[in-house]
């Protein structure tokens, strides 16, 4: 199918250009200048004409942080890699990397397989796979090279959740000299929770089960303290390192003086800390659950730290870290307990948009917004030039949308497969109107027209940052 986009503004991280774009198949074959003879010239020949007036035509956002179908605190996060793929689309999302699980006692292998199980032949949008590892031994060390084989070339390592996910700084410290050798990225959760557990416990022993105790009790110094702790271990092993998540402000001044210092540390934000904050956390009766996130939302002041960070790319990714837990029966396995809450907040389908309100807002320019929400996330995880980018010979994965709109966020419009909405009734600026996935369109007037199944995996190269 040969398409033309016509009468819109091709926004990539380089700025934004009045263009016409010409989509031949699964890619992108050309872009013209808009009224151009070669524009005018490629309409007689398209089967099919968009009129994007109006509205900007981007890349394809890219999540580097979802999970899917995730078993965690004794149940399953609740999207599907069908639905959360395709709620994803809705939002303007044409890629995820989700993170396949090593379990202890397990191989990658095993993990990897897994993974493949659940989301093949069930995605919307093509994706990628992280790994995290659980178990670091020597035979899973070795197992890191023939997963990156693999095209799956970034780990994440947990500081936190002991008894779960969690590893020895030892034992991280072999992954990321394994990584140094491979090539690979380590991602990390940078957050103390030997420490945290203690408060845990200290706080629970004190009657004290309310969802505000889960923020409370893991402090923004822990993570602070994790993070210049990750950045150390990752120099002396020479691994790229990735945290994931970040919350505090403490940790982003990890992260600047490390990247200032000229060590390759780059970080993620996601739209929650920079929303929402413990505030939401201490709402009233159980409300706080639905919050419950970890690092957990820290206080409002925070916001602008962290939307300084992404103007000064010592954030260089939002993603959205979305693991969607319905608040009857999951969360509410934490009434009394807030340590039993499943960690974890919604959000693929709403990343895009609610960037979008930082460019609205003057926090970011239009550029920085395609940059940290495709651009970025393409390069560092190794899918650039295919996506990320408007450009000719690219996957046609392209966005188009339009920044007058208005819409407002609820449980009962989201496509996420949730009880829930963290933004409930946040009335936003800018809305997608259509969604290209390799030249396909699936996302058009509001509605899904696209098919499970048509995403492929996708085997990734190593950091573009770094090479
Ligand atoms: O609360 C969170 N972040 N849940 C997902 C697991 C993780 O640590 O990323
Ligand atoms: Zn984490
Ligand atoms: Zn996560």
């Amino acid at each position: 199918m040969t398409i033309l986009i016509t009468g819109g503004t091709v926004v990539n991280a380089s700025g934004p250009i009045p263009a016409d774009v010409l989509v031949e198949g699964e890619t992108i074959a050309g872009m013209a200048a808009r009224g151009s003879s070669v524009a005018e010239s490629w309409r007689a020949g398209a089967e099919r004409v968009i009129d994007a007036a109006g509205a900007y035509v981007v890349p394809g956002g890219i999540d580097g942080h979802t999970h899917m179908e995730m078993p965690f605190g004794g149940t399953h996060s609740v999207d599907t890699f069908e639905t959360g793929t395709r709620a994803a689309a809705f939002g303007g999302t044409t890629t995820i990397i989700d993170f396949a699980i090593q379990s202890k006692g397990r191989s990658l292998r095993e993990g990897l397989d897994a993974w493949h199980a659940k989301a093949d032949g069930r995605c919307a949008i093509d994706y990628g796979f992280h790994m995290i590892v659980s178990d670091v031994n020597e035979s899973s060390l070795k197992e890191m090279d023939l997963v990156v084989d693999e095209g799956v070339t970034s780990f994440k390592l947990f500081m936190a959740y002991p008894g779960v996910f969690y590893s020895t700084d030892g034992e991280i410290l072999q992954a990321m000299q394994q990584a140094s050798n491979n090539g690979a990225t380590i991602m990390m959760h940078a957050e103390n929770g030997i420490a945290i557990d203690v408060l845990v416990a200290q706080a629970l022993a004190r009657g004290e089960g309310d969802p505000k105790f889960h923020g409370l009790t893991r402090p923004a110094l822990f993570e602070g303290e994790a993070t210049h702790r990750a950045i150390q271990l990752a120099r002396v092993a020479g691994s790229p390192l990735y945290i994931v998540h970040l919350s505090a402000a403490e940790a982003l001044n990890e992260v600047l003086g490390a990247r200032d210092r000229g060590a390759n540390v780059f970080a993620e934000t996601c739209p929650q800390y920079l929303f929402l904050s413990d505030a939401d956390l201490a709402r009233e009766g159980f409300e706080g659950a639905k919050f419950v996130c970890s690092p957990p939302l820290r206080p409002e002041v925070t916001h602008a730290d962290l939307w300084r960070g992404l103007r000064t790319d010592d954030l260089s990714v939002v993603s959205t870290d979305h693991c969607p837990f319905c608040f009857k029966e999951q969360k509410e396995l934490g009434l009394g307990d807030f340590s039993k809450i499943p960690n974890g907040i919604p959000g693929v389908e709403h990343r895009m948009d609610l960037i979008f309100q930082g460019v609205d807002q003057g926090e970011i320019s239009l550029a920085r917004w395609v940059e940290v929400t495709s651009t970025t996330p393409a390069r560092l995880f190794g899918l650039f030039p295919k996506k990320g980018v408007v450009a000719p010979g690219a996957d046609a994965d392209l966005v188009i949308y339009d920044p007058e709109a208005t819409q407002t966020l609820s449980a009962s419009t989201h496509h996420m497969n949730v009880d829930y909405s963290a933004y409930e009734g946040m009335t936003i600026k800018g809305r997608v109107t259509t969604v290209l996935s390799r030249g396909v369109v699936i996302i058009e007037q509001e509605a899904y027209v696209g098919r499970a199944g048509s995403g492929r995996f996708l085997e990734r190269g190593l950091n573009g940052l770094l090479r």
